[in-house]
């Protein structure tokens, strides 16, 4: 039986796909991804993975439901092709805030998505940050859900002088994750009561929970998609007194304007993982990028040895 590590990138994310690559010191296999006129597209892994423990990384990004496709394309070919094991490497999950039935006939897609990664063959999940940890559930497979916090304090510890700073969740949401937050960086913690009346891109600050006054606000998020929600916590932040404003983000999102919204915006810096591939590098020296390549090559390793990847949190 073949002890082989394989590493499939699909075309979402190259770089992310060498780093992990380089990481773990093994070669992306060859592959060849055709799209031919009609939008078909074609798989196919140049390279023998009988028996191999396979892992494709594909992130979500545009063009989404193509990336989507294009994971479930190879997926079967490699199933087809006699792999051992095949893990899906989702670093963002597609349709991740899809996951709730919370207005009649509404689609759960995020659902939808692990029953089409089972359906094509994958045998295993590793993501990270779901913006529901529950999305875990919707898998009767293995989910490995890594999280960038470690990472994202450490490089907001050595970068940023902290002494006089408040943690801030954008919104009730990410109050419990904010936690994790304020215990790593001996912080203290306040809340934005976000509303949001419809899925539009300009949420409403409407209260906030706790005190900013005269200290610098650090606000975290899950992610940025159009950037509306951290706009909108700056704006309230200095509102309510908050000196300098910085944020982070585990997944850039960055949707529609996002970019050039935030380069209006009250944040003075923003620090975000490596998850999806930045499109527009416009906001320059504001925008500070941290690699979570070295995450997901260890646990790869991990899962590879059947060693634990909960230790790689501490
Ligand atoms: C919401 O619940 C999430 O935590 C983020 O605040 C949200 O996904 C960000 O979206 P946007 O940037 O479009 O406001």
């Amino acid at each position: 039986m073949s002890d082989a590590i394989k590493l499939i990138a699909g075309t979402s994310h190259p770089a992310f796909a060498a780093e992990i690559a380089g990481k773990l010191g093994v070669p992306l296999c060859d592959t060849e991804i055709i799209r031919f006129g009609n939008e078909n597209i074609l798989f196919q892994c140049k390279e023998n993975v009988r028996e191999a423990d396979v892992f494709v990384m594909q992130t979500s990004c545009p063009p989404v439901s193509d990336g989507i496709v294009e994971l479930l394309i190879i997926i079967d070919a490699l199933k087809h092709a006699s792999a051992r094991r095949i893990t899906a490497v989702l670093p963002y999950f597609p349709y991740a805030r899809s996951d709730k039935k919370d207005r009649p006939r509404i689609s759960i897609t995020a659902r939808l998505m692990a029953d089409l990664l089972e359906t094509a063959g994958a045998d295993r999940v590793l993501t990270m940050n779901l913006h529901s940890p529950q999305v875990q559930g919707f898998f009767r497979i293995p989910v490995d859900q890594l999280n960038a916090t470690p990472i994202v304090c450490d490089r907001l510890r050595a970068t940023t002088d902290l002494k006089d700073s408040v943690l801030v969740a954008s919104d009730l949401g990410e109050a419990k994750d904010l936690g994790e937050y304020a215990n790593r960086l001996h912080l203290p913690m306040a809340i934005i009561d976000k509303r949001r009346d419809d899925d539009g891109e300009n949420p409403r600050a409407v209260a906030l929970i706790g005190d900013v006054k005269g200290r610098d606000a650090l606000i975290i998020d899950d992610e940025i998609a159009s950037g509306g929600t951290m706009i909108e916590a700056a704006r309230f932040l200095k509102v309510n007194g908050a000196r300098r404003i910085e944020a982070a983000a585990v997944h850039p999102v960055f949707s529609g304007r996002a970019i050039e919204r935030l380069r209006g915006s009250e944040i003075e810096r923003l620090v975000v993982t490596n998850t999806i591939p930045l499109r527009d590098e416009s906001l320059g020296s504001r925008l500070e990028t941290v690699s979570v390549a070295g995450l997901f090559a260890d646990a790869i390793a991990a899962i590879h040895g059947g060693d634990s990847v909960s230790k790689l949190f501490a």
